[in-house]
């Protein structure tokens, strides 16, 4: 059984290993932003994906520290869970330009070290943020068809594709179904 020594050395080797990684597409991406590692406890249920840092989180180098982080908080305070009770962090480690979305080949380069960090991390659910995380865990399926369902059997640990907690700042309607479908999380797969 890994201590949290043992997955907090882990964590840092993989942070090393993206932050050197030679791929022209995050290469690209580290000339303008910082590397934003994943961030909570190491010994957590749920490990929340999000796609990639925007502005907030480039300048303070933490995950969902900006006005999605806000709601996220919300989000995770509605099912009795607060940061330090999950892991929480980005498939692509650094904020795409003028908050593109990331591109196909930066979310591939990323994935191997989402999947070994959240080996590492040893969360025993995943839940996905948004279509991005989705497509990189699950490719193929769309977010409408799955979200607030648990999918097992297909990923290392079961997996919850949500929407974005971003959707409920542009569209506040969605604030309720955010919650109701968060709320899902507590009805875990055996
Ligand atoms: N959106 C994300 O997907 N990740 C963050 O860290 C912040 C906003």
């Amino acid at each position: 059984m890994a201590t949290n020594a043992d997955r907090a050395l882990a964590l840092r080797r993989l942070a090393v290993g993206y932050q050197v990684d030679r791929a022209a597409s995050l290469a690209r991406l580290r000339g303008q932003a910082h590397f934003v590692p994943g961030r909570g406890s190491l010994r957590p249920v749920y490990a929340f994906i999000g796609e990639a840092p925007g502005a907030a989180e480039d300048r303070q180098r933490r995950p969902f520290c900006g006005p999605s982080g806000r709601m996220l908080d919300e989000l995770l305070a509605s099912v009795g869970l607060e940061r330090k009770d999950v892991w929480v962090t980005n498939v692509v480690k650094y904020r795409p330009p003028n908050n593109r979305d990331p591109l196909p080949d930066e979310k591939a380069a990323s994935l191997p070290y989402l999947l070994k960090e959240l080996e590492a991390v040893g969360a025993q659910y995943w839940v996905t943020l948004g279509r991005h995380a989705l497509g990189a865990l699950h490719p193929g399926v769309r977010l409408a068809s799955v979200r607030g369902q648990w999918q097992a059997g297909i990923t290392a640990r079961p997996l919850m594709p949500l929407y974005h907690p971003a959707v409920a700042l542009y569209r506040s309607s969605m604030r309720a179904t955010l919650l109701q479908e968060f709320a899902k999380l507590k009805e875990v797969p055996s």
